[in-house]
């Protein structure tokens, strides 16, 4: 399925590979640009190639602030105007407690709590001054029951973070035109999830807990994404939207 980004900017983090690769796609797909930002060059590269004219990439920590401003402030000056903003970057953290060490912990909530904090920040007043904006945070499963598909503690409070930065930030938003919504996948094949993919044992396991009985593919949880980054949602905002083959039915 097609979403209309006709002649709209939009930033995506860790669109190098995975799902961000797919929201890439898709944006380009609907007629818009992207400013691609990641810290794998040699994929952030490889994508914006795919797309001559249409992707930029950008090398960019998000949980760096000051790189993460930097690199807003020359977006916004070479493109004028950007009409949207995919946090899709993230990383797992799947050790037991009682195995974390306080720097897991750290860099878990920097790079997937406080990095999309960074960068709605950082494009928070560029929204207002525009009359609004959408922003779609890539969230988990993991973030609403408390981890045990993969991650676990610090991915599960990153990401349950997350949620609520989401819901609070639409509620003030709503206001400005700000549009805040989440996706929250479950197992999805990625590089991210290889480790589960390859372990016989516990990829049943996991694939046992979905009723609809397998991994999403990156492109069917980037449609949920593009869905809500687009003006098709235009009377949502504030939801934690599962793509996770049915895993989590609340409501
Ligand atoms: N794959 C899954 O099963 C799954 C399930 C639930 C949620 N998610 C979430 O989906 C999102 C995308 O994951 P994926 O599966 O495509 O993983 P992936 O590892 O394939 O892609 C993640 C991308 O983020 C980039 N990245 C990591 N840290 C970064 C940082 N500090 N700054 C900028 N870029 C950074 C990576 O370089 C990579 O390109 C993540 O937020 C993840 O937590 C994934």
């Amino acid at each position: 399925m097609r979403y209309d980004y006709q002649d709209k900017t939009v930033i995506v983090t860790g669109g190098a590979k995975g799902i961000g690769k797919e929201v890439v796609k898709g944006i380009v797909d609907g007629g818009g640009r992207v400013a691609l930002l990641d810290i794998d060059d040699v994929n952030a590269q490889a994508t914006a190639q795919e797309f001559p004219g249409k992707v930029t990439a950008y090398h960019v920590d998000q949980a760096n602030r000051e790189e993460v401003n930097k690199t807003f402030a020359t977006i916004i000056h070479d493109y004028q105007r950007v009409d949207g903003l995919i946090n899709v970057a993230g990383i797992i953290s799947a050790r037991p407690f009682d195995q974390l060490s306080p720097e897991e912990w750290d860099r878990t909530i920097q790079i997937n709590l406080t990095g999309p904090y960074n960068t709605v920040h950082a494009i928070w007043d560029h929204f207002k001054t525009n009359g609004g904006g959408r922003i779609v945070n890539v969230s988990s499963v993991a973030g609403k029951i408390g981890g045990g598909l993969l991650g676990t503690v610090a991915y599960a409070s990153s990401k349950a973070g997350l949620n609520g930065f989401t819901k609070a930030i639409a509620k003030e938003g709503g206001k400005y035109g700000i549009y805040a919504n989440a996706v929250a996948p479950s197992f999805t094949h990625t590089s991210m999830t290889t480790s589960l993919s390859e372990d016989p044992v516990k990829n049943q396991k996991v694939i046992g807990i979905i009723p609809l009985g397998r991994p999403a593919e990156a492109v069917e949880i980037a449609q949920m994404i593009l869905f809500f980054g687009s003006d098709a949602a235009s009377f949502i905002t504030g939801e934690i939207g599962d793509a996770d083959g049915g895993v989590v039915m609340d409501g």
